[in-house]
């Protein structure tokens, strides 16, 4: 009980485990060498992070930058507590278009101490795709001089040479870029044949039905997906655009 007490109201260098925080504390003051933002993974069967901790620095620090669009907090939160709970090494993402996810991904990172490297991939401003953006001053504007290495090319080809240069130990793949089912389809079978572990964040998994006329792709090739490889999902509800996350390890 005590150690569920000292997550929900962590120590700051200036409080006590006994007494809540009254205001949003700075990120430097929380000391998290003692208070990992996530919970002992040794003790859990589940992927659990402290959505207490995660949820501050989203309100404090990344919502004034990133506002909640496309991410509402729910997905917000889930991306934060993803890093936080598997801490992986390298994050590789596409589409970069304005540089939103690629900003969240940098910030928690810096915020837990994690120092894990991101790449981010879209496809040449020429790219005749519909949500590219073609005026190259426009792209990437929130990731713009801080270090996430961009690149511009497919996806998943460009994600296959990285982990082949890289071999990180445990990358997450955040899957935001064609939205068909056969194009997620492919990507997710591919990241399975190039990654022995992986972690992946898929977006626009919320399934409207084939009616509203939005994305089901990603919803209807997620579920193949890990039907075929028995593997977990856990997603965002009850609204668009919806994330899920799945993982094997
Ligand atoms: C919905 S936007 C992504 C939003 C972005 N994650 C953000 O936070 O601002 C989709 C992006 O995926 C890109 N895209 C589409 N197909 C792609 C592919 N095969 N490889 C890389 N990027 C792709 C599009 O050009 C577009 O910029």
């Amino acid at each position: 009980m005590n150690r569920i007490r000292r997550w929900m109201f962590p120590k700051t260098k200036e409080s006590s485990a006994n007494s809540a925080p009254q205001s949003l504390p700075e990120a430097n003051k929380w000391d998290l060498s003692d208070y990992p933002a996530d919970f002992n993974p040794a003790t859990r069967s589940l992927p659990e992070a402290n959505k207490w901790i995660l949820s501050e620095f989203i309100l404090d620090k990344l919502v004034p930058v990133i506002g909640v669009h496309p991410y509402p907090l729910d997905e917000l939160l889930l991306m934060c507590s993803t890093v936080a709970y598997f801490r992986p090494d390298i994050i590789v993402e596409w589409g970069t278009h304005l540089g939103k996810s690629a900003r969240i991904f940098y910030e928690v990172s810096m915020y837990l101490k994690l120092g894990v490297i991101i790449h981010s991939i879209d496809l040449p401003p020429d790219n005749e795709h519909a949500e590219n953006i073609h005026e190259a001053s426009e792209r990437a504007i929130f990731v713009r001089g801080l270090p996430v290495a961009l690149h511009l090319g497919d996806g998943l080809s460009v994600a296959r040479n990285v982990l082949a240069e890289t071999r990180p130990g445990l990358p997450l793949f955040f899957v935001d870029g064609d939205h068909t089912f056969e194009s997620v389809n492919n990507e997710l079978n591919c990241i399975k044949e190039i990654a022995s572990r992986a972690v992946v964040l898929v977006h626009d998994t919320f399934l409207q039905g084939s009616e509203s006329g939005y994305n089901c792709g990603p919803y209807e090739s997620l579920k193949k997906f890990i039907n075929e490889n028995r593997l977990p999902i856990q997603s965002t509800i009850l609204g668009l655009p919806g994330m899920s996350l799945t993982y094997w390890l």
